[in-house]
């Protein structure tokens, strides 16, 4: 089980913008969107086949190491939230796929339910998956969202968890569940309150997203 904090100044500006309560709707989503892009470029770091190859410049010949783009990266993101953390993850890879996933917690249980299923019967085998839902609170949704991946095909080596914001409790859960996985965080944070909101968190990311 590995939790990385990646260690660069944009990756915490952006997390310092998503927990401000002044920041407004359309500035929360492009600063989701922006921590999005930056953790899945170091999520995929040794996830990109490279090809080398000769090309002509207008000046000349060049040896170019460029991106396989017959393995697409395969985005699910956790609806509503995850498709603000996702959004620019489509531009900064040559070729991707996107499955979405609907999944709302009850607010009274923190059950999560799943009313969108767009996963394929099948991923291919070997394929590289970022799950992307920008809060791990109690751990529920995206515990059961990895089970609903594996259902599908997907072996946890595959799958890299991408969120803005990871607790204790979720981590915990996914540790215990899932041993081999790896989860890209923007932050860690101390605590989830009695309702399962993350403290200091930075409030419902959907609502906060979508107003
Ligand atoms: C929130 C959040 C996560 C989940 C985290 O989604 O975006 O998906 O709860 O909680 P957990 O770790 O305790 O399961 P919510 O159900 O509010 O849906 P939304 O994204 O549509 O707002």
């Amino acid at each position: 089980f590995k939790v990385v904090v990646p260690p660069h100044p944009l990756i915490n500006h952006w997390v310092s913008v998503l927990r401000d309560q002044d920041t407004p709707t359309h500035a929360f989503r492009s600063a989701m969107g922006e921590l999005g892009r930056l953790l899945a470029y170091e999520a995929t770091r040794d996830w990109l086949p490279t090809a080398i190859r000769e090309i002509q410049t207008p000046m000349g010949k060049a040896v170019v190491k460029s991106v396989n783009p017959v393995e697409p990266i395969m985005i699910v993101p956790i609806l509503r939230a995850g498709l603000a953390l996702a959004e620019l993850m489509t531009s900064i890879f040559p070729s991707t796929r996107t499955f979405h996933l609907g999944m709302a917690r009850d607010e009274m249980t923190l059950q999560p339910s799943v009313y969108l299923n767009r996963l394929p019967d099948r991923f291919p085998k070997g394929c590289h998956i970022l799950l992307v839902d920008p809060m791990l609170a109690t751990g529920g949704t995206v515990a059961a969202a990895v089970d609903l991946l594996k259902e599908h095909g997907a072996e946890i080596s595959q799958i890299k968890i991408i969120s803005a914001v990871a607790a204790p409790p979720a981590l915990k859960k996914l540790n215990e569940r899932f041993p081999g996985i790896c989860v890209y965080t923007g932050a860690m944070d101390q605590t989830v309150n009695e309702k399962g909101f993350i403290v200091p968190g930075l409030g419902d990311a959907g609502d906060r997203s979508y107003g």
